[in-house]
C-alpha cells in the first residue's frame, strides 16, 4: 500500500510571479501536473498535495487532478509540510514524497526508489551535480553509509564542497515516518521544520538508508527561477522531438520544435522549424507542416500539406489537403478531403465538403459548403447582424467570383453561380446566375489631368 505525498506549498521568491512556482508551465502542463502524472502511475491508494502560497489557486485551477488537497497556511518548512497530512495517511503501508517544482521526475525512477525500500524501510533518492549551490549536501561515514543530511546554508565549508545532493525525494514506511516527524524542531539557520532531519534520526536507530539514482540528473533538477524553467524546457522538448523521430517524422531541426501537449503521428510525418503543436493533436501518415505552423487541438489526415504560417485551432483536416501558406483555422471547422484553403483565408466554425477550394482572401463563418465549390478571391460570409450570427449555407458545385459578400442567413443551392462582385442578400435557386447590376461609363482617348 503506497501512499503519495507531493510537496506544493511553497512561494517560489526567485520567480518573481504573483502564480505559485507549482502553476508555471513546462511544455503546456503546470510543474505541479508533471509531478503527477509520473506518480499516479504507480500503483498507489491516494495522492495527497500540500498547498498554500496562492491559497486556493492551486487547487481551484488543478481541480482536475484526483487528489486529497491539504492546506499549509503557514509554510515553516517540509517536515511542516509533510506533518499537515499524516493525519489523513494509514499508518502502515509505504509514502512517497515528492515536491511540486522537480517536474521531470520519471515513473521507472520513482518505481525503483519505492521497489527499494523494502529493505529497511527508508530510500533515498540523490544524485551529483558539479555546481551544488542550493541543494543539501549528503554527508556518509568513511565506509560510505549515509548518517545525515546538511542544507547548504547549514553546513560549514568543507561538507559545502560535497556534490552528492539531496533531492528531496523519498520512500519511507509510514509507521517510522510519523515518529519522527513528532520529533523535529527548527533549530536551524532557516528557523524551519526540516523533513532532511529524519536522515540523522533513523541512522540513529539503527536504519541502514538505501540511496538511488535517477536514470539522467535533469529528472532531479527543481525549478528556482525562470532560467532553470526554461533550462528544463529545452531539455523536455529534445526528448519529445527524439521520441517522435524514432517513429518516424522528421524534424528538421529539433531544437526548434515545440510540442505541448500530446501528438500522434502516423509514419512520414515531416515537420519543418518553429513548428508549435499544442493539446491534444493527431497527424496522419505522409502529411507535411511548413515554417512557422501553430497548430491546436486538432485532427490532421493522411497526405495533408499545411504551407508555412497557418494556425490551425480546434480543427479537423481531411486527407490530401492544402492549407495555408497563412491560413487561419479556426474552432469547429471541418474540412472534408481534397481541400484548398489558401493564403489569408478565415475560417470559422464551417463545415468545407470535398474538393471545395478558397484559395484567396477571404472570410467563411457559420458556415456549411458543400463539395467541389469554387470561393474566389475576397469572399466574405457577413454572418454577424450586430447582434445576431446567422448560417450561410452553399450546395455543391456553387460558383462564387471574387470580392463577392453572402449576407447571411443566406442560401445558395447546387450549381448556382454568383458574379464578381455581389451582395447576395436572398436565397439563390439552383443553376441561378446572380450578379449586379452594373451601368459602365465609357470615354475614348480620356485625357488625364495634369499637374499645374
Ligand atoms: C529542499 C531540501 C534540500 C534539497 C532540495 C532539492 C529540505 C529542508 N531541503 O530544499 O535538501 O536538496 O529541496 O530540491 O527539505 N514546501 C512546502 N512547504 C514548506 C516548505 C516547502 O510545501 O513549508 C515545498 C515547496 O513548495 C517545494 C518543496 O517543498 O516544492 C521544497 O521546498 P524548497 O523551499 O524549495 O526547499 P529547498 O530549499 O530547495
Ligand atoms: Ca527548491
Amino acid at each position: 500500500m503506497l501512499s503519495i505525498i507531493i510537496l506544493a506549498a511553497g512561494q517560489g521568491t526567485r520567480m518573481k510571479s504573483d502564480l505559485p512556482k507549482v502553476l508555471h508551465k513546462l511544455a503546456g502542463k503546470t510543474l505541479l501536473e508533471h509531478v503527477y502524472i509520473s506518480a499516479s502511475r504507480l500503483e498507489h491508494t491516494k495522492i495527497n498535495i500540500i498547498y498554500g502560497y496562492g491559497g486556493q489557486k492551486v487547487p481551484d485551477t488543478l481541480s482536475h487532478l484526483q487528489a486529497n488537497w491539504v492546506e499549509q497556511t503557514e509554510q515553516l518548512g517540509t517536515g511542516h509540510a509533510v506533518n499537515q497530512v499524516l493525519g489523513d495517511i494509514p499508518k502502515t503501508g509505504k509514502i512517497l514524497i515528492l515536491y511540486g517544482d522537480i517536474p521531470l521526475i520519471t515513473y521507472e525512477t520513482l518505481s525503483e526508489l519505492v521497489e527499494s525500500s523494502s529493505d529497511s524501510g527508508f530510500s533515498l533518492l540523490t544524485t551529483y551535480i558539479d555546481v551544488p549551490s542550493g541543494y543539501g549536501r549528503i554527508v556518509r561515514d568513511e565506509v560510505g553509509n549515509l548518517i545525515k543530511i546538511v542544507e547548504e546554508k547549514d553546513a560549514d565549508d568543507e561538507q559545502r564542497k560535497i556534490c552528492e545532493v539531496n533531492t528531496g525525494i523519498m520512500a519511507v514506511e509510514a509507521s517510522l515516518l510519523e515518529g519522527w516527524l513528532r520529533n523535529l524542531d527548527n533549530n536551524n539557520i532557516q528557523g524551519e521544520y526540516y523533513l532532511t532531519d529524519i536522515v540523522e534520526m533513523a541512522v540513529q536507530q539503527g536504519i541502514q538508508i538505501k540511496t538511488i539514482s535517477p536514470g539522467s540528473v535533469m529528472e532531479v533538477k527543481g525549478i528556482n527561477d525562470r532560467a532553470q524553467l526554461s533550462e528544463l524546457e529545452r531539455y523536455y522538448q529534445l526528448i519529445q522531438a527524439h521520441h517522435l523521430m524514432k517513429n518516424g517524422v522528421t524534424l528538421i531541426d529539433p531544437a526548434r520544435f515545440d510540442l505541448r501537449g500530446d501528438l500522434m503521428t502516423g509514419e512520414d510525418v515531416e515537420i519543418d522549424v518553429n513548428v508549435i503543436i499544442d493539446g491534444s493533436v493527431s497527424i496522419g501518415k505522409n502529411v507535411i507542416i511548413g515554417s512557422n505552423c501553430y497548430i491546436n487541438n486538432a485532427d490532421i489526415n493522411d497526405g495533408t500539406v499545411i504551407l508555412p504560417n497557418s494556425y490551425i485551432e480546434n480543427a479537423v483536416i481531411g486527407r490530401d489537403c492544402k492549407i495555408g501558406p497563412f491560413a487561419r483555422i479556426r474552432p469547429e471547422s471541418r474540412l472534408d478531403d481534397n481541400v484548398h484553403i489558401g493564403n489569408f483565408v478565415e475560417i470559422k466554425k464551417t463545415e468545407v465538403g470535398k474538393g471545395t477550394k478558397i484559395n484567396h482572401l477571404s472570410y467563411i463563418g457559420d458556415s456549411s459548403l458543400g463539395k467541389n465549390i469554387n470561393i474566389g478571391a475576397g469572399t466574405i460570409t457577413c454572418n454577424y447582424d450586430g447582434a445576431n450570427k446567422h448560417k450561410t449555407v452553399i450546395e455543391d458545385d456553387v460558383f462564387i467570383g471574387s470580392d463577392t459578400q453572402l449576407v447571411a442567413p443566406v442560401t445558395i443551392k447546387k450549381g448556382a453561380t454568383v458574379g464578381a462582385g455581389t451582395t447576395v442578400t436572398r436565397d439563390m435557386e439552383s443553376g441561378e446566375l446572380m450578379h449586379n447590376k452594373i451601368e459602365h461609363r465609357s470615354v475614348s482617348n480620356w485625357k488625364r489631368p495634369v499637374k499645374k
